[in-house]
C-alpha cells in the first residue's frame, strides 16, 4: 500500500506518464475536475497534485485553459546566470543616444518582412474592430469633438477607468491622480523632469529598457547601471553599494513588472524593500509599468506604487503594449510630484487629443477588456513557448534563454563570441529585424544578446524568419 500523501500519488502517476511519454509537452492534462472524478479525490488534492507537478516543471497553467504538459525545451538550453558582481556598474553615456537612434535608424529605413524587434503584438492579438467602434460612437456623440479644447489632465472618464484597473495591481489611487500622456515615454520623461536635473545620476537595471537610455542622455542625466537578476530584477544589494559610492543618485528607474529585455518579476518582498529603501535615502523611484497586463496568471503582480506610504514612488504606464499600439496614450500617477508634473506635461505637449482617449475609456469600461487581456495572454503564453522551443532547437550549443512568466519578449544569450550587431545587420540584410543586446546597456557586457519578439503568431512566414536567424547565429559561432 502507498503510504504517500494522496496528492503526491496521483502527481506521481502523472509524472510517470510525463516521463515515460505517454503524456507529450504540449499534450492538455485531465481538468482539476476529470482529476477528482479519475481518482476519487478532494478539489483541493487534485489542485495540490496539479501543483506539485508544476512546481516540479513538468506542467505549467495557461490562463482560463488549465493545465498542460511543459515542454522540455529548456533542458538543452541553460537557463539565464545571475549577474556575477554585485557591484556599481558606472556607465558615462556619451554617445549613447547616437549609438541607439543609428541602430534603430538602421532599423527602420531598412525593409523588413518579419519584425521580432518592436516592443507590441501583431495587429491581429489587439481589439482594432471594438475600438475602431469605439472611436465612431465617441465622434457621433460629440460631433464638435475636433473643435472643442481638450481636458487639462486627460478624460475623466479614462483616468477614471485606468484608476479601477490600478486596483488590481493593489494600488490606490484616485481618478485625479493620474495624468494622461503620451505614451510611457512622455510619462518617464514627466518623472524625471520632476526629480532630477542635468548631471545627476539614474540608477537603472543593466540590462534596461534603451529608450530610457535615449531618454536621460536627451535630459542629460548620467545612468548607473545596477546589476538586474532574471529571475528577481534589480539587485537591492548593489543599489546599496551603489550608493555608498556615488551620493548624487537622485532616482532609481526600474520596471519590477516583467522587466524589458529580461522578462523578470520583482518578488513583492523585494518591491516593498526598495520602496522603503528609496524613501529612507530620499531617492525618487520611477516604476515602469508597461506590461504587466501581460503576465501569466490573472491577477496581475503588484506594482511597486502599492507599497508607497509617501508619495515618493512615481509610477508610469502605457496602453501601447497592451491595448492600441496606434493610440500613444500613457500615464502618471506622481505622488508628490504630481502638481510639478502637470506644470512639467503642459509646458512640454499640452493636454492629449481627446478621440483615442474617449475610444480607449470606452473600451476599459466595458467587459470586452478583460476578455482581450485574457485572450492576449494565453496566447503570448504559447507564443512564447513556441519561440524558445524553435530556439532551443536550432540555436548554437552554449545559447542561454530566459523564461519569463509573461510579456512578449524573449531574452537570449549567444555564445560570447558572438557579436549582436553583426546578427542584427545580417537579419536586416535578409529581412529581420531583431533587438541587439547592445542597445540594452552602455556596459558592453550584453553584446552576445538578442531580444527576440514573440508577440506575432506562428506561421510559416515566422518559422522560416526563426529558421534563418538560427543559420547565421550557427555561421558567426564558427
Ligand atoms: C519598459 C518600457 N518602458 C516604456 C516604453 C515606451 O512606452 P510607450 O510606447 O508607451 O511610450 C517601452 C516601449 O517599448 C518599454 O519597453
Amino acid at each position: 500500500m502507498e503510504s504517500a500523501p494522496l496528492y503526491r500519488q496521483v502527481a506521481g502517476h502523472y509524472r510517470r506518464a510525463i516521463e515515460s511519454g505517454t503524456l507529450a509537452a504540449g499534450d492538455r492534462m485531465p481538468s482539476v475536475r476529470a482529476l477528482m472524478a479519475l481518482h476519487s479525490v478532494s478539489l483541493s488534492t487534485a489542485l495540490q497534485a496539479c501543483r506539485q507537478l508544476e512546481s516540479d516543471g513538468l506542467l505549467e497553467a495557461r490562463p482560463r485553459s488549465g493545465y498542460f504538459v511543459a515542454a522540455p525545451l529548456r533542458s538543452p538550453l541553460a537557463a539565464l546566470a545571475e549577474p556575477a558582481a554585485a557591484l556599481p556598474d558606472p556607465a558615462q553615456y556619451v554617445g549613447i543616444h547616437q549609438r541607439i537612434s543609428g541602430l534603430l535608424a538602421r532599423g527602420q529605413h531598412q525593409h523588413v518582412h518579419t519584425n521580432l524587434g518592436g516592443a507590441y503584438c501583431a495587429p491581429s492579438l489587439y481589439p482594432t474592430e471594438a475600438l475602431r467602434s469605439a472611436a465612431t460612437r465617441a465622434l457621433r456623440r460629440h460631433p464638435m469633438l475636433f473643435g472643442e479644447a481638450v481636458e487639462p489632465e486627460g478624460y475623466q472618464p479614462l483616468r477614471s477607468a485606468l484608476a479601477r484597473q490600478a486596483l488590481r495591481a493593489r494600488v490606490q489611487l484616485a481618478p485625479e491622480e493620474i495624468v494622461i500622456t503620451n505614451g510611457c515615454t512622455e510619462a518617464l520623461n514627466l518623472a524625471l523632469r520632476a526629480v532630477a536635473g542635468p548631471g545627476d545620476v539614474i540608477a537603472v537595471e543593466s540590462p534596461t529598457y534603451y529608450g530610457l537610455l535615449q531618454i536621460l542622455e536627451s535630459l542629460g542625466m548620467r545612468a548607473l547601471e545596477i546589476p538586474c537578476s532574471p529571475q528577481t530584477g534589480i539587485s537591492l544589494e548593489a543599489l546599496e553599494l551603489a550608493a555608498q559610492h556615488y551620493d548624487n543618485i537622485r532616482a532609481v528607474a526600474v520596471v519590477p513588472n516583467l522587466q524589458n529585455p529580461l522578462g523578470c518579476i520583482m518578488p513583492d518582498a523585494h518591491k516593498a524593500r526598495l520602496v522603503q529603501w528609496c524613501e529612507a535615502r530620499g531617492i525618487a523611484l520611477i516604476e515602469d509599468d508597461c506590461f504587466s497586463a501581460t503576465a501569466d496568471s490573472d491577477a496581475p503582480p503588484a506594482a511597486a506604487k502599492a507599497w508607497d506610504g509617501s508619495g515618493n514612488v512615481i509610477h508610469c504606464a502605457s496602453l501601447h503594449k497592451v491595448l492600441a499600439p496606434g493610440m500613444r496614450l500613457g500615464w502618471i500617477a506622481a505622488g508628490k510630484w504630481q502638481a510639478r508634473v502637470e506644470m512639467l506635461k503642459f509646458g512640454l505637449s499640452r493636454p492629449n487629443e481627446m478621440l483615442s482617449q474617449m475610444a480607449a475609456a470606452d473600451f476599459l469600461a466595458s467587459g470586452a477588456h478583460d476578455r482581450h487581456l485574457r485572450r492576449l495572454r494565453t496566447r503570448l503564453c504559447a507564443q512564447r513557448e513556441w519561440f524558445a522551443q524553435a530556439i532551443a532547437a536550432s540555436f548554437p550549443a552554449g545559447t542561454r534563454l530566459g523564461s519569463p512568466r509573461g510579456g512578449m519578449h524573449l531574452w537570449v544569450e549567444l555564445p560570447a563570441q558572438i557579436s549582436s550587431e553583426a546578427v542584427f545587420d545580417q537579419a536586416l540584410q535578409a529581412g529581420i529585424r531583431v533587438m541587439p543586446g547592445v542597445m540594452f546597456s552602455n556596459a558592453g557586457r550584453f553584446d552576445h544578446c538578442l531580444r527576440v519578439n514573440c508577440g506575432t503568431p506562428r506561421s510559416a512566414q515566422i518559422e522560416r524568419a526563426l529558421g534563418t536567424l538560427a543559420a547565421i547565429v550557427q555561421r558567426l559561432a564558427g
